[in-house]
């Protein structure tokens, strides 16, 4: 049985078990548990980067590349997963750039981004945007209404304008107005411990609203 079946049937037996009334801790074998033990206290009343780290990446998120162009016309964007919803009236999303990012720069010069969230087959452009002076040449753009740069076949896109920014630690916290949006069919490139992954389904689907 591949690792992705073991998972898919362990989460699917959880989900038989609730819906069963059962205790988990009774009803699992000591494998099936994941008994981590007391949370480990840092020095000075904060955790250290590794462990932080750690315990961040076992949360899944869905990959972004957010794209701009500054103020002189050229592109520029950033591979982004800290990436959030806010608000639904006014639609409101955010994302953590670190401050000394030259996306973060373009977005404050001109005041627009678009969201690029990526499907599973573009790990390679994840990479791509993941590195301090991006290589534009090696990513295929769609034609798009604005002026700003979007990326061909990613999942959904959310045309932004700069609603407000907040400092957060060594991080800028970007909260942006969503003015439009496409979203398409697919499946959304994954990223878990520090790794890119995808989505496996383990019950009916539910209707999209
Ligand atoms: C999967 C993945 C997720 C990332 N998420 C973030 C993030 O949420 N915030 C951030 O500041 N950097 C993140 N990075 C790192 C940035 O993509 C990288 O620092 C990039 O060079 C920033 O671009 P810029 O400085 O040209 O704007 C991520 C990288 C990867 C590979």
């Amino acid at each position: 049985m591949s690792h992705a079946n073991q998972m898919c049937n362990e989460i699917t037996m959880d989900i038989d078990n609730r819906a069963a009334g059962k205790s988990m801790a009774k009803d699992q074998g000591p494998e099936m548990r994941r008994d981590a033990g007391p949370l480990s206290k840092g020095h000075n009343g904060q955790v250290d980067g590794h462990s932080f780290r750690k315990a961040l990446g076992r949360f899944p998120t869905g990959v972004t590349v957010v794209t701009s162009r500054n103020a002189n016309g050229r592109n520029v964007g950033a591979t982004i997963s800290a990436f959030a919803s806010v608000s639904l009236d006014p639609p409101l999303v955010l994302f953590c750039i670190t401050h000394d990012s030259e996306t973060l720069a373009a977005i404050q010069e001109t005041g627009r981004c678009v969201i690029n969230v990526l499907a599973e087959d573009q790990e390679p452009i994840s990479t791509l945007f993941s590195a301090p002076k991006v290589d534009w040449s090696q990513a295929v753009l769609r034609d798009s209404e604005n002026d700003y740069p979007q990326i061909e076949g990613c999942l959904a896109y959310l045309g932004a304008t700069l609603h407000a920014v907040h400092t957060g630690g060594d991080h800028t916290i970007v909260v942006l107005l969503i003015t439009d949006v496409i979203a398409t069919d697919g499946r959304p490139l994954v990223h878990h411990r520090s790794a890119y992954s995808r989505l496996v389904d383990v019950g009916p689907q539910g209707e999209e609203t």
